[in-house]
């Protein structure tokens, strides 16, 4: 199923670019609709192709057509969690002056790399028509704006930094995560899980994101996250001796881990560990709606607690959607849409299946699960920082060489190797 969509998707990318080479389109020249001005079509792109993610983005596409009648939207996702495959075809599509009407982007550092580029349209006057601002949280807004203008809008806040639980397995093993307890003591828990002769950690990182993101939610919890922070100004380093910690317990959590992670994606190493696989499985909490849609009983078959460190950190990954600067098909359909996203009622109900909470501060969130009640309360008490594996604390370049020197190490284990191909990719970001 995953194999296929990608497959048709890559068909298609590789029709539209031929299209172009065989009718001589220029870079001006939209495909599809003629005008620009469309209002009968709207084609998307995101990587929502899970079972949770896919019927989340249903709650989107249904809401714009009901607001639209006749549009068809074209749903044209691409497999591949944490969204490099998406990306890199959208890539292929901007460079041919092909853009879909919309894709989906992480806010701040990723959204920033669109806009440097010319590809992103500015929507501030749209921001302004719907007197947006005023009902996100300031933070949110502002990591939808590079200098100053706005250039995506948000649909949903998800916590990456989660440690899923499997309540049985630990019983089994005599474990109990403490939820205040530190780095330290979870790495004896998951010891003594594998003494147990059950494996400690469910991991899937086919999408290398999986690990990046184990290891950016590590390196905060040994650094904290005014260091974590300061990694993207400069002012702290990984070469610190609490990132050289961190890798060294990354190495060691790797060893707890199914041996068979790079063959498996997120959404199966999340499933696998409320079967019983296993007893944890850090990932953002779109496993959660993962989960639910696979039938799992929250507290039951599993539970969860924010990924253990010195202080209460949100690791925030955030999804929204922006429109091309040029090129776009459907300019009115576009707009339709980026406006049904800023619906409260949308909102509440896309959360309810991808398992986020909404970024509007005017959606109703009190009918959302218990875990969502305590995920937005921590977004307003905790020490809120960005995803470097979501590229949304950094550009996309500087994201991508964390992604490279991750993958790396997972095969080497080398930290001095990791440790210079960060410090020098942090020198030349700036
Ligand atoms: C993230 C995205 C989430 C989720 C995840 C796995 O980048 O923010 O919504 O879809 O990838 O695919």
């Amino acid at each position: 199923m995953r194999a296929s969509t990608k497959l048709k998707t890559s068909l298609a990318v590789t029709a539209a670019a031929s299209l172009i080479a065989v009718t001589g389109c220029s870079a001006n020249q939209p495909s599809g609709s003629s005008d620009g001005g469309g209002t009968d079509k709207l084609e998307i792109t995101s990587w929502w192709t899970s079972g949770s993610e896919a019927d989340a983005l249903n709650v989107l596409i249904d809401g714009v057509k009901k607001g639209s009648p006749g549009l068809s939207v074209d749903n044209a996702a691409v497999s591949g969690g944490g969204g490099s495959n998406a990306r890199q075809a959208l890539a292929a599509r901007l460079q041919a002056g092909s853009p879909p009407d919309s894709w989906q982007v992480h806010p701040a550092g990723q959204l920033k790399s669109y806009v440097v580029g010319g590809q992103a349209a500015d929507l501030t006057d749209l921001w302004t028509e719907g007197d947006w601002a005023s009902q996100l949280p300031k933070d949110v807004a502002e990591a939808q704006q590079v200098d100053g203008k706005y250039y995506t809008v948000p649909i949903g806040v998800h916590r990456g930094n989660v440690l899923w639980t499997n309540p049985s397995v630990l019983t089994k093993a005599n474990v109990t995560i403490d939820p205040t307890g530190d780095l330290d003591a979870l790495i004896a828990s998951l010891q003594q899980v594998q003494d147990s002769g059950t494996t400690a950690v469910c991991l899937g990182d086919k999408d290398i994101f999986a690990s990046s993101q184990l290891l950016e939610s590590i390196i905060m919890s040994r650094a904290g996250a005014d260091n974590w922070k300061k990694l993207f100004t400069n002012e702290y380093s990984f070469d610190a001796p609490e990132v050289k910690q961190a890798l060294e317990d990354y190495k060691t959590i790797l060893s707890l881990a199914n041996k068979d992670h790079s063959a498996i994606t997120w959404d199966e190493a999340s499933k696998n560990m409320a079967e019983g696989d296993c007893a944890v499985n850090l990932m953002g909490d779109w496993a959660y709606g993962e989960l639910l849609n696979a039938g799992k009983k929250p507290g039951t078959d599993f539970g969860w607690v924010a990924f253990p460190g010195k202080e209460d950190i949100f690791d925030y990954v955030g999804d929204g959607f922006s429109i091309p600067a040029k090129n776009i098909p459907h300019a009115e359909a576009a707009k339709a849409w980026l406006k049904t996203l800023m619906d409260p009622k949308i909102q509440t109900d896309f959360a309810a299946k991808k398992g986020s909470i909404p970024a509007l501060s005017t959606a109703d969130i009190s009918g959302l699960s218990p875990y969502q009640q305590e995920a937005a309360a921590s977004f307003k008490s905790a020490a809120v920082v960005s995803s470097l594996a979501h590229a949304q604390a950094s550009g996309a370049e500087f994201a991508q060489t964390y992604a490279d020197a991750v993958s790396t190490f997972n095969g080497s284990g080398n930290i001095a190797a990791f440790t210079a191909s960060m410090t020098q990719a942090q020198k030349s970001q700036l």
